[in-house]
């Protein structure tokens, strides 16, 4: 089947991005909603939690993804192959990941992995940038106690910059760990990895 046609980037600051989503009820959009919870923000098709949700029917997973057409597409899959762990959200998370989860069950979200964010090389884009304090501090709030935080990317500058954003968190503690802990990798993780490039990794926990 074709794969759904997107733009490679969307400006997350761009009028048409400012829309306000409703909070996600996890009740209506899983079957077990007291499943320890892993949100993958900035998922784009969504394969890696598609897999994990494969591979784990003891977690949901849950997908944030600013192309919309991705959403449709990743949650007619997840449909078709009866994976009712899995759920993807149209959401602009440099805006409104905290409305989003504003009503997220307390004690439910167990993992959170950034991967490869769009690095918007350009100082005038910066903050066009998905890891910014207020997205730490949504996404600390919400992590229940002993919770991860896993973030990676090809992106050096990038990388020094979200893990220091991270490290200046108070509720947060860095882990230390030798390569991705997840048994799936990202499609731009296969691709970085193919072309032997370094990737920048680290591990939070509250
Ligand atoms: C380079 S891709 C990486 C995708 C995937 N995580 C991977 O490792 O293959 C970055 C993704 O983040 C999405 N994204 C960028 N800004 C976003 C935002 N503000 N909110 C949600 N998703 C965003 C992009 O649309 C894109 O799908």
């Amino acid at each position: 089947m074709a794969r759904v046609r997107v733009h490679q980037h969307v400006n997350p600051l761009s009028p048409f991005y400012c829309f306000t989503p409703k909070p996600i009820e996890i009740g209506n959009v899983f079957a077990v909603p007291q499943l320890p919870l892993h949100l993958d923000i900035g998922c784009a098709r969504g394969r890696f939690i598609f897999k994990m949700a494969e591979i784990f029917p003891e977690q949901n997973f849950l997908g944030v993804e600013i192309r919309e057409p991705l959403v449709v597409e990743g949650n007619r899959l997840a449909r078709e192959n009866n994976l009712t762990n899995l759920h993807y959200e149209f959401n602009n998370a440099t805006r409104s990941l905290d409305r989003l989860l504003e009503n997220l069950p307390v004690e439910v979200l167990q993992t959170v992995t950034i991967q490869f964010p769009d690095p918007w090389y350009k100082k005038k884009h910066a903050k066009r940038r998905m890891v910014r304090g207020n997205l730490v501090e949504t996404v600390v709030e919400h992590l229940e106690i002993a919770g991860r935080i896993f973030v990676q990317t090809d992106v050096e500058f990038l990388a020094e910059e979200m893990f220091e954003i991270f490290r200046d968190n108070r509720g947060l503690r860095e882990i230390e760990i030798s390569g991705n802990p997840f048994p799936i990798k990202t499609e731009r993780e296969i691709a970085v990895e193919e072309k032997n490039l370094p990737i920048y990794r680290a591990m939070f926990t509250k």
